[in-house]
């Protein structure tokens, strides 16, 4: 192009195909916002009141029934059509309402449309009623930050992802002074409601809310959100009342389209391992629908690694009429080592890629890291409390960090030795790699959890992993198989006798489809004199560059790709599951509180099943709460949910295993979920595990 055929950059912009292109709204962003999300039947009548529930029993821990004594009793309610008395009834839920809305944690697919449900709902029973949200979390509110949701704002994001109209943040309200200034923003705003959109802390901030509030007249509803689908709520009778938070599915779909496609990637020119960190603070129910949906070749699941049990060396120690504790439990040495165990089998099949999942949270299922992970939270803990300013702060680099662990130990530091720290945890720390150190001291997020996402535990694994392949290839255990085919080939093309050649250098010549480089041939050299000792070459003759070939084919070369998939699936937008859930929430939560309900988390029963058996429901949530270690101390925080082992996803997952893995002459089995749809039908329409864990009650 000659300049003077350029056309002025002017020109270009104002071009209406450039102006589309440019735009920072698309046709798909418009069609989401147009979407009406499908609403529960009991929704499209005029009035709704709760039904209580008292069938559904929960066991109650004792600490909760002291410290939340307002909100223990509440029962389960269920939305129904219909007022609860006639008159008041009706001048109650039409009343004119000021509800605060604030998103908490980590944002999750499908916010926005709790928000545009509470929005629209509440401006049908009353239009003259206002929507607040907090800005940033529960900071927002102490902080009084707030915005008025007005329908513009609502409409640009209906159905998109990300918490982005409000914003959130993790702050935790876990002192009087922070409850007081709590009150005082509801008080000032004259809301007669909050909902609090979060996760098992931010929902245990709605029961302590709720329970504060209470004599104020402001009603506290939460809404089960978070992506790692540990959310699940049952009763004491095993029947489900919530079985998924929001997020998990649009989350999960967006990691497994992108990691099925690193598995057509590894298939096709077969030279990496593809090693997929996949967010999930501590459970992995992520990693488990991925698995699923994708069928990588190997899936660790935390929870099963936390269930095993080395038989052989328990048998062992019962020989010798003891037990062996430390046979419960899987070390980080022995995964790396069953990881090396499936790489080589592949390696042996001529497969030498693959792709394997890694949940965020394996690290908090392995004993040895649990316990450094505990003791160090309850020391940190202890520091901030003791001396009134951050450990962070105090030490920032970590060879500060690792001296005061040391003096610690050995009681120079603090008035007296630490009994959580002594010396051989010292010694056993210093032995980690400085990273992993890093990683384990890392700042605890304000509720006193690890922060799974900001260690490099896949960095952790695999170069143990690495170390001991490396030690496999010495040994000679570890080697790419050669298909039969190529190798025949390759000699025929050379003159030379597949027969003499293939009996001297495989170990299982005409035995496989798949031959293996003898286990004493690690070297050109030892392929040389395996040559001479069966007279094939002379001693001063050069190994034949077919055979030389053919050896170094057989030589592993293991390289690994690293992929961490969290922050872009939280971003995503939601999938039409979401969409219709988080709307249906937003719904029930506006009929919670229309009807005078606080402390209850708004769910919908029935989730796993076709859309017309959906059942809201408000659940207490102050029954769902228990004790748990946060900072080193019991503090009661409401039950999250990790995989359950003998659940049928897990189950069948256990089962898929071997075919998966694919260490066979086969092909692999990988499953391509797609992109996420709004039309049509597909397996892809709710999670798979939530699916296949409800099908002893499914009968559609
Ligand atoms: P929530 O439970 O708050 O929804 O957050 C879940 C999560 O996405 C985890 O999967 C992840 O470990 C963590 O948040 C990351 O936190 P942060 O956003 O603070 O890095």
């Amino acid at each position: 192009m000659t300049t003077s055929n350029i056309i002025p950059t002017e020109t270009l912009l104002n071009h209406h195909k450039i102006k589309t292109a440019i735009a920072d709204i698309n046709s798909e962003t418009l069609d989401r916002r147009a979407f009406v999300p499908e609403i529960c039947k009991v929704f499209s009548n005029e009035f709704i009141t709760l039904a209580e529930q008292p069938q559904y029993r929960f066991a109650i821990n004792r600490e909760a029934q002291k410290q939340l004594p307002d909100i223990i009793s509440n029962h389960v309610q269920k939305i129904i059509p219909g007022l609860s008395s006639n008159e008041s009834g009706k001048q109650y839920f039409l009343k004119k309402r000021n509800i605060g809305i604030v998103f908490s944690g980590g944002p999750a697919p499908g916010g926005h449309n709790v928000i545009a449900a509470i929005f629209d709902a509440a401006k049908k029973a009353n239009p003259e009623s206002k929507i607040f949200g907090f800005i940033l979390g529960p900071e927002g509110i102490l902080e009084n930050r707030y915005v008025e949701i007005t329908k513009e704002l609502v409409d640009t994001y209906r159905n998109m992802g990300g918490f982005t109209m409000i914003k959130t943040g993790r702050t935790k309200i876990d002192s009087k002074q922070k409850m007081e200034l709590s009150k005082a923003a509801c008080q000032e705003l004259g809301l007669d409601a909050i909902v609090i959109v979060g996760g098992d802390d931010s929902n245990t901030n709605a029961a302590f809310l709720a329970q504060e509030l209470k004599p104020h007249g402001i009603q506290v509803i939460g809404i089960p959100k978070t992506i790692d689908g540990d959310i699940q709520i049952s009763t004491e009778d095993g029947e489900t009342l919530c079985a998924i938070s929001f997020g998990f599915h649009s989350a999960a779909r967006a990691f497994a389209q992108n990691i099925s496609n690193l598995c057509t990637d590894a298939s096709s020119d077969l030279k990496y391992w593809h090693v997929c960190k996949v967010m999930g603070r501590v459970a992995s129910h992520l990693a488990l629908e991925v698995a699923l949906q994708t069928h990588a070749n190997l899936t660790l699941i935390g929870e099963d690694l936390a269930d095993y049990v080395d038989n052989a060396r328990l048998q062992k120690a019962q020989e010798k009429g003891e037990v062996d504790y430390t046979a419960y439990g899987m070390t980080l040495r022995h995964l790396s080592r069953l990881i090396c165990d499936v790489i080589v089998k592949r390696a042996a099949k001529g497969k030498n890629y693959g792709v394997m999942i890694i949940p965020e949270g394996v690290l908090e299922f392995i004993n040895e890291i649990q316990i450094f992970i505990i003791k160090l939270n309850t020391i940190i803990a202890q520091y901030n409390q003791i001396h009134d300013i951050d450990f962070h702060t105090t030490f920032t680099s970590l060879d500060a960090k690792l001296e005061y662990l040391r003096r610690l130990s050995r009681g120079i530091t603090e008035k007296q030795a630490s009994p959580i720290w002594n010396p051989r945890d010292d010694e056993l720390f210093n032995d980690l790699p400085s990273f992993f150190q890093e990683g384990l001291l890392v700042e605890r997020d304000t509720h006193g959890n690890f922060q799974f996402s900001q260690v490099n535990t896949e960095k952790i694994i695999m170069d143990m992993v690495v170390d001991y392949l490396h030690i496999l290839k010495e040994k000679g255990e570890y080697k790419v198989g050669i298909e039969d085919n190529r190798f025949y080939y390759t000699m025929q093309r050379a003159n030379l006798d597949p027969e003499l050649i293939g009996k001297t250098i495989f170990r299982n010549y005409r035995e496989d489809r798949y031959y293996l480089i003898k286990k004493n041939i690690i070297s050109i050299k030892t392929l040389k004199q395996a040559l001479v000792n069966a007279e094939i070459i002379d001693e001063d003759q050069n190994v034949p560059a077919p055979i030389l070939d053919i050896f170094k084919k057989s030589v592993p070369n293991f390289k690994i790709q690293t992929h961490f998939y969290g922050y872009d699936g939280r971003g995503s937008n939601p999938t039409k599951f979401d969409c219709n859930y988080t709307y249906n929430l937003g719904l029930t939560a506006f009929s919670l509180i229309a009807n005078g309900a606080t402390g209850q988390i708004a769910v919908i029963k029935n989730l796993e099943h076709s859309f017309d058996r959906w059942e809201p429901l408000g659940v207490p949530i102050a029954k769902l709460m228990h004790l748990e270690e946060r900072k080193g101390k019991l503090t009661l925080v409401m039950e999250k949910n990790v995989v359950d082992t003998n659940g049928n996803s897990f189950r069948i997952v256990k089962a898929m295993r071997d075919k998966w893995l694919a260490a066979d002459d086969g092909d692999d089995h990988y499953r391509k979920p797609g992109p996420v749809r709004f039309q049509g039908k597909s397996e892809e329409d709710k999670p798979l595990t939530l699916v296949l864990n409800s099908l002893d009650s499914i009968s559609e």
